[in-house]
């Protein structure tokens, strides 16, 4: 079996690749190295010691998609090339609506005409907006985003599910992410973000290794436990096993559905800074801020959905993921 990976060599796409080539499948990717870098490939040869062909090229490019779906028979697609930055997103939306919708389209479109139809796509807990009850459900309605980045994502899982209506053959694995961290065990392949980072886990591992100097808690006076954030924190390994998951069931011609994936356990900032200092015997220097704009207090999944349809649990427990995201920091 052959699956085509976009965005293969960005963060949970290289990890996702790894377990796709250690599950015996032939692997082709396309990225075009807007966020990630060539290194990558060779890393993960490095890792599963097996090999891969790699396309740098847009997934808005229908020529080169077209070239590669006649190289080669590929069975299913997993779809992660897309911009990721909420912020980024208010500021740039057409950037965001441009490369996130028209990659869906090309790609979708090619596959339709060498008949391939079994897509594993990358959405998020995003898409849930402010969340009505806790831990969240597959089954709530997606109304709308809070933000450009996440209107994408409900557009994306529109199309497939018009899509689906429209040809029945198509299968569709809608997996909403809720937030991943960590990094493979060998410390070879992470996150690296090149600019300040947004998220926690990266803004946590640069105040750790010194590049940074505090990080800020943005609120200590929600409704929480201790008033700070609580999340649903996925070790990155946990999620790309997830995908292998998502791709057997596509081959069961199931149709379209959605799976929360996450672990169903809710860590505030503070624990998690925490935990970072007692696992890697380092301190995370940091303030109280104002609340950011636009945060919830409170996200968790239910995935005993994603249990019960893709047999897939999580397995990675929370001193784990901080143990790897600083592993990969310090030999990076
Ligand atoms: P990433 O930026 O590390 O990886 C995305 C990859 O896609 C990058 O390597 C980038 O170069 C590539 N890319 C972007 N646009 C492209 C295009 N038009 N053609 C070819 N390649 C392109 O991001 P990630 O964290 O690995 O996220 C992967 C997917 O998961 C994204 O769709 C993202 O929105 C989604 N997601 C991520 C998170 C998260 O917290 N990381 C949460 C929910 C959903
Ligand atoms: N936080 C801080 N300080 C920081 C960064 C984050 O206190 O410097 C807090 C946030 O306020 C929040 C928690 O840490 O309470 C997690 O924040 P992240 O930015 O790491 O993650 P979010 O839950 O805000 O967003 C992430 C992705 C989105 C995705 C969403 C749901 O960035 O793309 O998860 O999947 F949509």
């Amino acid at each position: 079996m052959k699956i085509l990976v976009t965005g293969g060599t960005g963060y949970i796409g290289s990890h996702t690749v790894v377990e796709l080539l250690n599950s015996g499948y032939e692997v082709v990717v396309i990225d075009n190295l807007y966020n990630s870098k060539i290194e990558v490939v060779d890393k993960i040869k490095k890792i599963t010691k097996k090999d891969f062909t790699f396309y740098k090229g847009d997934v808005c490019d229908k020529e080169l998609l077209e070239e590669i779906f006649n190289k080669h028979k590929i069975d299913a697609t997993i779809h992660f090339a897309g911009y990721k930055a909420v912020g980024e997103s208010v500021e740039k939306p057409l950037m965001y609506y441009r490369n996130n919708i028209v990659s869906t389209l090309s790609l979708c479109e090619t596959m339709s005409k060498h008949n391939v139809k079994n897509i594993v796509f990358s959405s998020s807990a995003t898409v849930y907006g402010i969340p009505e009850i806790l831990p969240i459900i597959e089954k709530l309605e997606i109304k709308h985003a809070t933000n450009p980045y996440g209107e994408t994502k409900i557009v994306n899982e529109k199309i497939l599910k018009d899509l689906h209506i429209s040809d029945n053959k198509w299968n569709v694995a809608l997996l909403r992410y809720f937030n991943p961290i960590g990094a493979h065990p060998s410390g070879l392949i992470g996150e690296n973000p090149n600019d300040i980072p947004n998220n926690l886990m990266p803004y946590i591992v640069k105040v750790a290794t010194g590049e940074l100097k505090e990080l800020s808690v943005y609120g200590n006076d929600y409704d929480t436990p201790d008033g700070t954030g609580v999340r649903d924190y996925i070790h990155v390994v946990d999620l790309a096993k997830a995908h292998i998951k998502a791709i057997e069931w596509t081959f069961k011609n199931e149709g379209i559905d959605a799976f929360n994936i996450g672990t169903g356990h809710g860590y505030s900032v503070l624990e998690i800074v925490k935990a970072f200092e007692k696992v890697n015997k380092v301190k995370v220097p940091y303030k109280i801020a104002p609340r950011r704009k636009g945060d919830v207090a409170s996200c968790y999944a239910n995935s005993n959905y994603a249990k019960e349809k893709l047999d897939w649990t999580s397995t990675y427990e929370i001193d784990d993921m901080v143990k790897d995201a600083y592993n990969f920091a310090i030999k990076n």
